[in-house]
């Protein structure tokens, strides 16, 4: 076994907007393979499902409220996961925001929230976390990015930018971690069934337009013709942490039916 993947059950992972969607989901996946858990969000109701996953798994758990963005929360937050769970291994990185607005039309507190939750947060977790690895030369890394990271969307700039950001930044790391066996990947979902895509409806049913594309806002759809699941976002993270994808890193494996032709 690698000792930069997440395989033991003993291992410790850590997910930042774990409360709800994506992440909520990504939670769920390693607490049924038996791993401690540390569930970071701004939603209070996040030790609620900490408490949940470690009656349901018999695992240990520790819920934590905070604001990725804040640096100092968020130090003193890994500081109190390794001291009440143990080493840390594997960070993933899943807080995020969306601001759909139209970039002449937005307002320079929205530019800056979601860089500072969507870019710098991601710093603050991965630079926090990655310090304790690098000194025993095993763990691993995967940020939740976007396919809008590099396909131009109207209405997503903030958001687009903010993403493009965070990829870039863990591929970097991953190139600086790789001497210490430290791998770091990203998985760039598309349409998603959370809140933050349903908050682009206007019913319960996925829009016509996100499945057979819409010319107006230069979509192609989705070549799969479903969203995806929170659980098959949460599969691939899985995967990028597992023994099995030991020898890949830097890598960004798109999860998102063939919306953006991989492109
Ligand atoms: N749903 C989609 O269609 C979709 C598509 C592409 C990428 N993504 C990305 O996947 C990730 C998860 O998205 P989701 O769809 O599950 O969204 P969501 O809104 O359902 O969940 C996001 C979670 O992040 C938390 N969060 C937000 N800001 C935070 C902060 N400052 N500090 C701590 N926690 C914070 C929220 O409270 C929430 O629990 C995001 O990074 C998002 O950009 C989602």
């Amino acid at each position: 076994m690698s000792s930069s993947s997440v395989e033991s059950k003993t291992q410790v992972v850590m997910i930042s907007g774990a409360a709800r969607g994506i992440g909520a989901a990504v939670a769920r996946t390693f607490a049924a393979l038996g791993h401690p858990l540390a569930l970071l969000d701004c939603q209070p109701d996040v030790t609620e499902l900490a408490r949940e996953l470690a009656a349901t798994y018999s695992v240990k758990t520790l819920g934590l409220i905070l604001d990725v963005s804040d640096r100092s929360a968020v130090e003193q937050a890994v500081t109190r996961v390794e001291d009440q769970l143990g080493e840390l291994h594997t960070l993933v990185n899943v807080a995020g925001i969306l601001r759909l607005v139209p970039l002449l039309e937005m307002a320079a507190e929205d530019w800056d929230r979601t860089l500072a939750v969507n870019s710098t947060g991601v710093f603050n977790l991965s630079t926090s976390v990655a310090r304790r690895l690098v000194t025993r030369r095993r763990g691993c890394i995967i940020t939740v990015g976007s396919n809008a990271a590099t396909t131009a969307r109207t209405q997503m700039g903030a958001y687009a930018a903010s993403k493009a950001a965070s990829h870039q930044f863990t591929r970097c790391l991953g190139l600086e971690l790789a001497p210490y066996g430290i791998r770091c990947n990203i998985v760039s979902p598309g349409s998603t069934d959370t809140d933050m895509q349903r908050q682009l409806w206007t019913s319960d049913e996925v829009p016509a337009g996100v499945l057979q594309g819409s010319p107006e806002q230069f979509r192609l759809g989705i070549p799969l013709q479903r969203i995806a699941s929170p659980e098959d976002i949460a599969n691939a993270v899985r995967f990028l942490a597992s023994d099995e994808a030991r020898h890949i890193t830097l890598h960004d494996l798109r999860v998102d039916g063939g919306a953006t032709l991989d492109a």
